[in-house]
């Protein structure tokens, strides 16, 4: 069968990438890209324009991306894939700052359109710096290249949107002067990985789970976003944003919302936004007075990290020696509902933590303490784990007898995951996530109203974080954060779970 062959022709297009020479382009767009060549997931029709402000001849940019593919892509580069991606690969220079450059790369466009057919319809991309998002959509705009008969334009955008609910709902509103909402794409890559989408399928396809996934049954949830990583190159983005931003208000407000949602009515993409966007809104208060009691912030001082000597945070290159932001967050909250009332939901996200992970602890309420539970002093709960990165499956913990002792009971660790790179090739979150764009499938993209919603959420924990004097640094590097954290949890008779 020939490439790319079972996808059919309306969905053919042009994929223009602002930002066609940086690092994310390099790293995940092109990388994605070439394999969905290889898994034959892309239009028959399609071409991809990168856009760069540097000066470089198409085959110089060919040669980069082609030096990066081998480096960065899960697949090995074969001739004939890459034949196959160079082929849809252009290169167009121009300063997008430049509003009356938009013209010549509109033209560009024409006229590929006619050449590779395909038939006027666009997705632009915009992996470039936030501070740039409303001017290219202006010029996008002005020059006419959003709205034409007969075809459909599509707008990708990369995190972080908006720094708080003033800049997110001003960049929102200027996106929707020009594109409706079903044809934003805001990218949250943590709903690309296949360990999230299997929330829903693990929630709503096992009776045993969804019968018991409620404040009966469950003590508490905790996510943990961890880190091994320091800020490295990104310093200057982090110190502005801080763990809050950077991934409580987008990843870890998600991959709550999947845990805690109710059941959609249907699998459509607006039923499943809908009830997330519920649990959101469900958060309990979280005033300052709640916050005193069950927030928890840190920054890293240094520390070792496998045994290496790493430097403290304010040490990184570009950040101040006084800097306040936080690399740390743990939070207690409560989602009011039916469902939650009454059970917490701990979260945790930090860099340069003694273990680089992400996860989601379930641990169930204990039995009664009579028969095993009062003789035996049975210390270990039920736990089921979701593992997102760097394993990939499902872990759960359940007693059984000890067969080696005459009356022993021991926790018997039942365990599908693995290291992703053993239990095969998965496919990385950017290659579905742009797949499902060229579908016109927004279902793992947040819809406006749960980026609002979190960012609400977000911003007051944020604002009593500027209000508060920390003692920073207040963790080292390879532990698994401040004292706080711990006694966060010690005080409810709880501890984090590291399985
Ligand atoms: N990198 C990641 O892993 C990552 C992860 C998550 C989210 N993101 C988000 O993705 C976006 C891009 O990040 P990045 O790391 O790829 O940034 P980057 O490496 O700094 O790349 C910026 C890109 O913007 C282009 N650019 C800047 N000013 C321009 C202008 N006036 N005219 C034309 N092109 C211009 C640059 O082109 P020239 O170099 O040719 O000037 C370059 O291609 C950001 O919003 C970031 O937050 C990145």
């Amino acid at each position: 069968m020939d490439l790319l062959e079972n996808m059919t022709d309306n969905l053919s297009a042009i994929l223009v990438i602002f930002g066609g020479t940086g690092d994310l382009t390099h790293r995940k767009l092109i990388p994605a890209l070439y394999n969905l060549v290889i898994d034959k997931l892309l239009p028959k029709n399609f071409s991809i324009v990168a856009v760069g402000r540097r000066n470089k001849t198409e085959e110089e940019y060919k040669s980069d991306m082609y030096r990066s593919l081998q480096e960065h892509s899960r697949n090995k580069v074969d001739e004939r894939h890459w034949r196959k991606l160079a082929s849809m690969l252009h290169y167009y220079q121009f300063d997008f700052t430049d509003l009356k450059g938009y013209e010549g790369l509109k033209n560009f466009l024409d006229t590929l359109d006619k050449e590779a057919n395909t038939g006027g319809n666009r997705v632009f991309y915009l992996a470039v710096a936030p501070e740039h998002f409303e001017t290219i959509v202006h010029g996008l705009h002005i020059s006419n290249m959003t709205k034409k008969h007969g075809s459909w334009s599509r707008l990708i955008i990369e995190k972080p949107f908006g720094k708080d609910l003033k800049t997110a709902r001003k960049l929102n509103n200027k996106l929707l002067e020009v594109f409706d909402e079903n044809s934003i794409y805001r990218i949250d890559h943590y709903l690309g990985k296949e360990m999230i989408q299997n929330i829903m399928v693990l929630r709503f396809c096992n009776s045993i789970f969804e019968s018991i996934w409620n404040n009966k049954f469950i003590d508490n949830v905790q996510i943990s976003l961890t880190e091994k990583l320091g800020v490295g190159n990104r310093s200057g983005y982090y110190e502005h944003s801080g763990a809050i931003r950077d991934m409580v208000q987008s990843h870890i407000i998600q991959i709550l919302s999947l845990v805690a949602m109710e059941p959609p009515i249907n699998l459509k993409t607006d039923s499943i936004r809908t009830e997330k966007q519920k649990v959101i809104e469900a958060i309990e208060d979280i005033t300052p007075g709640f916050l005193k009691n069950n927030v928890v912030f840190g920054q890293y001082g240094k520390g070792y990290i496998d045994g290496i000597p790493v430097p403290g945070y304010r040490e990184e290159p570009k950040v101040p020696a006084d800097s306040n932001t936080e690399t740390f967050v743990a939070l207690k909250l409560h989602i009011n509902n039916f469902r939650w009332a009454g059970t917490p939901f701990y979260i945790r996200t930090g860099k340069r933590m003694g273990s680089g992970s992400a996860e989601i602890v379930i641990q169930f309420k204990d039995l009664p303490n009579i028969l095993y539970f009062k003789d035996k002093e049975i210390q270990d709960p039920n736990l089921l784990v979701l593992r997102i990165q760097p394993n990939i499956g499902v872990f759960f913990q359940f007693n059984t007898k000890d067969f080696t002792t005459y009356d022993g009971i021991v926790p018997t660790k039942m365990d599908t995951s693995h290291f992703s790179a053993k239990q095969g090739n998965t496919p990385e979150a950017y290659e579905r996530l742009i797949y499902d764009i060229l579908r016109g499938d927004a279902t793992l993209f947040p819809r406006w109203d749960e980026v609002e919603a979190a960012w609400s959420f977000a911003d007051r924990i944020i604002q009593y974080r500027e209000n508060k004097i920390s003692q920073f640094p207040n963790y080292d590097a390879g532990s698994m954060g401040p004292v706080a954290a711990f006694e966060l949890l010690a005080r409810d008779g709880r501890k984090w779970w590291n399985i």
